[in-house]
């Protein structure tokens, strides 16, 4: 049974209304990312960068939804019998509300914040205020965002790279192959012999083997179904045979 691996970028929550990074020349908000996105603006400007995550772990938590692309997600893992591992470059909680469980969130969650001082993780989902303490050293001004931000390290990366050295098949699902790691993950896969697919609205970025285009919501049910079903009966066969 193929030990299969996908990769999530922002183009699967867009249709949840989430906006993605690069399709609307990479302002977010009216914010360029990389000016809201790194140590270095936290440190010159943390009342900035706060409130850039108060805004989008508020807008997470107005009536944004799961689309039919996580949830074709989420139920293919149920089902499929072999090995399946679900990374995401996606802060947001979508795929754990459609019901995906062990999510990679290598870029970090949105509704988790982290003492600077400790480095313990909270679920938190409400805004963090220069007068908001910190639950474990009670100081203010500790808590940061459990966000990855550029030029740091991104999480997961062990449990990531074996199971890119152990996949049969990797899928990229919306995203644009800007960013580094993970933009080389296809590339290791090959390296592996693993099929390479792209799922994705805009032309595949990365040499990948095939490329489905079109909206997450259609192409990601369609195909997650048909690997389904073939994997299924790839089973039954294999059990007739016994
Ligand atoms: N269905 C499928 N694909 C879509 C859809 C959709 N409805 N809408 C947009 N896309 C595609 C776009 O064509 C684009 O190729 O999703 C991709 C989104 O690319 P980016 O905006 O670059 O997002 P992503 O690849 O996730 O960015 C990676 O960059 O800014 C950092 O940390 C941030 O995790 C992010 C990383």
């Amino acid at each position: 049974m193929e030990s299969i691996v996908v990769l999530t970028g922002a183009g699967i929550s867009a249709e949840s209304g989430l906006a993605t990074f690069r399709d609307a020349d990479g302002l977010w908000q009216g914010y360029k990312i990389e000016e809201v996105c790194t140590p270095t603006a936290f440190k010159s400007d943390p009342a900035k960068v706060q409130s850039f995550y108060n805004q989008r772990r508020q807008e997470l938590q107005n009536n944004i939804q799961p689309n039919a692309a996580h949830i074709a997600l989420a139920e293919f893992a149920r089902q499929y019998p072999g090995r399946f591992t679900l990374i995401t470059q996606n802060v947001d909680n979508l795929h754990e509300r459609a019901g995906s469980e062990k999510v990679l969130h290598m870029h970090g969650e949105l509704l988790k914040v982290r003492c600077q001082r400790t480095f313990r993780v909270y679920h938190w989902t409400s805004p963090i205020l220069p007068s908001t303490p910190c639950p474990c050293c009670n100081q203010t001004k500790t808590l940061r965002p459990h966000i990855v931000w550029f030029d740091e390290i991104p999480f997961y990366m062990l449990d990531i790279n074996e199971a890119l050295q152990q996949c049969d098949r990797f899928i990229a699902i919306g995203t644009s192959g800007q960013v580094q790691p993970a933009a080389s993950f296809v590339e290791m896969a090959k390296s592996c012999n693993a099929q390479t697919v792209s799922l994705n609205y805009a032309p595949a970025n990365g040499d990948f083997e095939q490329h489905i285009q079109g909206l997450a919501s259609q192409i990601v049910p369609d195909y997650f179904g048909q690997l389904l079903s073939h994997a299924v009966s790839q089973k039954s066969h294999k059990q007739h045979l016994m």
